[in-house]
């Protein structure tokens, strides 16, 4: 069985902004955090600007220490609260690259890369040294430009440089805040393929910050999503994106349609019926498991299916607006006053102003729990049609486990 290689738990950071010794501000950048991270794994921490990305990894270098909890790498402590353990940077099994690839400009790639061997806690010896950077140059393919002074390389090759210092550590851990976002996007996917192959040829354990979910999703075997300090997801990319847990995951990775609905029937894995603004909507595969009876449900756009006639989870709809982006049509439809977007491949020869059905496969749509402001949807019931299941146009009454 794989070992974790890092254990972060209940982990907590706050920033106290003090003025003239007093505190006038508490920033929680981290909240109560839990992730292990697998021996070889190619982690991701994925969130939107200020989610605490950079704490949690700065956290797990030694560069920050945290507030409370714990972490352990490579089944070693290197931080507790409780016993005030706080293991230098310098101490720990771990390589940082960051955003900007904090390289000594005067140096070329070969002194670059040594330079950081030589100043490492194992200092190794000149023999090994050189074996070791001829190596890494060889391995991100920088032979070419290893007498050069670094101040003189592009972007792309920078980032190789950082890169490959690094590697030479020969770290059981890599941290990356970012490493990408400097380049343009050819070579960013380039270098995606390439640090993912590089990693995992040597059998590195990576923490990978970045806030493309595109990203996210190419290279993570698992993936963290965080919002304000919080993690609120982990998983492999086809779980988060298939079945995220929440509104925000759903939105944040992607696009999704968020309708307002009311459970009609206990939330069941089998099948859930919601009373929902497109009218009634069948759910399978649902997780959902909250009590509230206000809910929303979400489906992305490329999950709407156009149908030819009326059917299960079928609903009409008036076409307002097409964008055609050339691997596919975005379709803005209205259905009974409600917004839902569609995305097709292939050419659909609908009109603005056209009537036409829509259907949302039941295993296709998520429940997530209301978000406070869910209007009740009661009176007439909409034009949404479900398969010989006409009893669900009249609510029936919910069972006390609400
Ligand atoms: N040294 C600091 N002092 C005070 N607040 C800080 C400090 N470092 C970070 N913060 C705050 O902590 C929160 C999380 O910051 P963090 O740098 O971890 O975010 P991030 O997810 O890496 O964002 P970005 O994508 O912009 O890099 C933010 O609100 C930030 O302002
Ligand atoms: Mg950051």
């Amino acid at each position: 069985m794989t070992q974790n290689m890092i254990e972060i738990e209940n982990l907590t950071k706050s920033f106290f902004l003090r003025k003239r010794g007093k505190i006038t501000r508490q920033v929680d950048a981290m909240k109560d955090v839990n992730l292990s991270i697998k021996e070889g794994e190619f982690f991701v921490l994925l969130g939107a600007s200020g989610s605490g990305k950079t704490t949690t990894l700065r956290c797990v270098a030694g560069l920050e220490t945290a507030t409370s909890g714990n972490i352990r790498i490579n089944n070693t402590s290197v931080y507790s609260s409780s016993s005030r353990q706080d293991v230098p940077p310098q101490q720990r099994p771990i390589a940082m690259v960051f955003q900007s690839y904090a390289l000594w400009p005067h140096l070329d790639v070969r002194g670059n890369i040594e330079f950081a061997l030589r100043k490492g806690a194992r200092r190794p010896d000149p023999k090994v040294i050189k074996s070791r950077v001829d190596e890494v140059l060889q391995l991100l393919n920088l032979q070419e430009q290893e007498q050069r002074p670094v101040a003189q390389l592009s972007g792309g090759q920078q980032q190789r440089v950082a890169l490959a210092r690094a590697l030479a550590l020969e770290p059981r851990v890599l941290l990356m805040d970012e490493p990408l976002s400097n380049l343009d996007m050819k070579l960013r996917a380039k270098l995606r393929v390439d640090l993912k192959r590089i990693t995992s040829s040597l059998g590195i354990t990576t923490l990978y910050v970045t806030h493309d979910q595109s990203e996210a999703l190419a290279m993570a075997d698992r993936v963290a999503v965080m919002d304000q300090g919080r993690v609120i997801q982990v998983g492999t990319p086809t779980e988060i994106y298939g079945r995220p847990n929440s509104t925000f995951v759903g939105q944040f990775l992607g696009e999704m349609n968020v309708i307002q609905g009311e459970l009609l029937t206990p939330p069941s894995k089998e099948s859930t019926l919601v009373q929902s603004s497109l009218g009634p909507v069948e759910v399978t595969g649902s997780s959902y498991q909250g009590d509230d009876r206000e809910i929303v449900i979400g489906i992305r756009p490329e999950d709407v299916r156009p149908a030819t006639e009326a059917g299960k989870n079928t609903c009409r709809a008036t076409v307002k607006a097409r964008s055609y982006l050339g691997d596919c049509t975005v379709w803005d439809l209205d259905v009974s006053g409600v917004k839902v977007t569609a995305k097709w491949h292939g050419v659909a020869s609908f009109s603005e102003g056209d009537e036409i059905w829509i259907s949302l496969p039941p295993e296709l749509v998520h429940i997530f729990p209301g978000e406070g402001t869910t209007a009740r949807i009661d009176g007439p019931k909409r034009s949404m049609t479900i398969d010989s299941q006409s009893e669900i146009a009249t609510p029936t009454p919910i069972s006390s486990a609400f």
